[in-house]
Formats: structure tokens, C-alpha cells, sequence
């Protein structure tokens, strides 16, 4: 596994420890806005799958400073994608067609609940803040990549969790 993370207020290489001693895995401090410095690790490692996880988040800190949400959540989506879209296109037959883009969405794009209901699937976007918004786009871009260059895409848009290691 190669990680690539550049490392803001909310990335911890402590919370890696476990696994940083392992072999078959690597850090690499890089921002997800740099094109060439993706295609520099992505073809060097070959990866069999990308995971998109980085992510400017909280809908408080979007709303009094937006500007690094629509960088890093929709630029930098994007960039990893073509960045990956670029690297798909060279493998060969097996691997072109075993490989996954999966981004890491979430539920705000549906927007809000009342005390009832539930969100599926195909529930309509309908973001009400900077931060669900800059999540909604990548969405879409990650769907029309798939609909215009058949890039194998996977969106999660799970609800809210926490655990361990995670950012008090
Ligand atoms: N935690 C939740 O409850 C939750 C709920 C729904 C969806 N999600 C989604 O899951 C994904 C991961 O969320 P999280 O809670 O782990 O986020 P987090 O804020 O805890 O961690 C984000 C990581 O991204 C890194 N990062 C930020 N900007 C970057 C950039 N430009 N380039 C490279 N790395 C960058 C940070 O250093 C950090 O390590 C996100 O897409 C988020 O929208 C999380």
C-alpha cells in the first residue's frame, strides 16, 4: 500500500505506527493537487486500486473559509482522477479491467433529514453547505468519468463514524 497524505491539521503519522513498519507499505507526504508528483508515485507503484480519502472536512470550518474545500475536495478529486484515468489507460487487458477508483463520499450531498426518512442510493443531491457541496461535485465528476471513459469507479456515501485514531 502506498499512502499519500499532505499531512493537514487532521493527518497523524502516529495514528500509522502500527502499520508503518509493515513492507508492503509506504508513506509519501504529497497534496493530491499536484499532477505530477501523482504520476510520478502512481506509475511508479502500479497500484491495483486507487482510494480517494483525502478531504478538507466539517461543515463549520467550510463555511468560514471555503476556498481549500473546493481545492482539495473537487481540484483535487479531479486531478487524482485524470491522474489515474492516465495510468488505467496503459495497462495492459487483465489489469485495466480489474482495476477500482474508489471515492470516499459522503452522505451530506443528500443534504438534511427530518426525524424520519432514510437517504438511498439514487435520493436526489441536494447539499445546503460549502463542505457538502464540494462533496457533491466530485461525485458527478467521478460518475461522468465513468460514463465518458469507462474508468471503473466505486462512490461510498456513508454516514458520519469514528474510532480509533481518528482526529479528536
Ligand atoms: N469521518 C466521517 O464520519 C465521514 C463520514 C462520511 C464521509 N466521510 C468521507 O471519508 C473520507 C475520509 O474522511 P476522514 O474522516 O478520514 O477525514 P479526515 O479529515 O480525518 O482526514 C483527511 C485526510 O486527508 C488529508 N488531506 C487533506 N487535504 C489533502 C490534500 N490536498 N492532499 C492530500 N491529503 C490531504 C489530511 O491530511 C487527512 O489525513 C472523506 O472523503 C470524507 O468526506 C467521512
Amino acid at each position: 500500500m502506498l499512502n499519500k497524505d499532505c499531512l493537514t491539521y487532521a493527518g497523524n503519522l502516529v495514528s500509522l505506527k502500527i502499520i508503518a513498519a509493515q513492507c508492503n507499505y509506504k508513506f509519501v507526504q504529497a497534496n493530491i493537487c499536484g499532477r505530477m508528483v501523482l504520476d510520478y508515485h502512481i506509475v511508479r507503484f502500479k497500484p491495483d486500486a486507487i482510494i480517494q480519502l483525502a478531504v478538507d472536512s466539517h461543515v463549520d470550518r467550510s463555511i468560514f473559509a471555503s476556498e481549500k474545500f473546493m481545492q482539495t475536495n473537487i481540484i483535487g478529486t479531479y486531478t487524482l482522477l485524470e491522474s489515474t484515468r492516465a495510468y488505467w489507460s496503459t495497462l495492459s487487458s487483465f489489469a485495466h479491467n480489474s482495476f477500482r477508483f474508489l471515492h470516499g463520499s459522503t452522505d451530506e450531498v443528500y443534504g438534511s433529514l427530518s426525524e424520519k426518512g432514510l437517504f438511498r442510493e439514487d435520493t436526489t443531491h441536494n447539499p445546503s453547505s460549502p463542505y457538502s457541496s464540494s462533496k457533491a461535485v466530485p461525485d458527478h465528476i467521478v460518475m461522468a468519468w465513468h460514463r465518458t471513459y469507462g474508468l471503473p469507479t466505486l462512490i461510498t456515501n456513508c454516514s458520519n463514524n469514528y474510532g480509533l485514531y481518528q482526529f479528536p
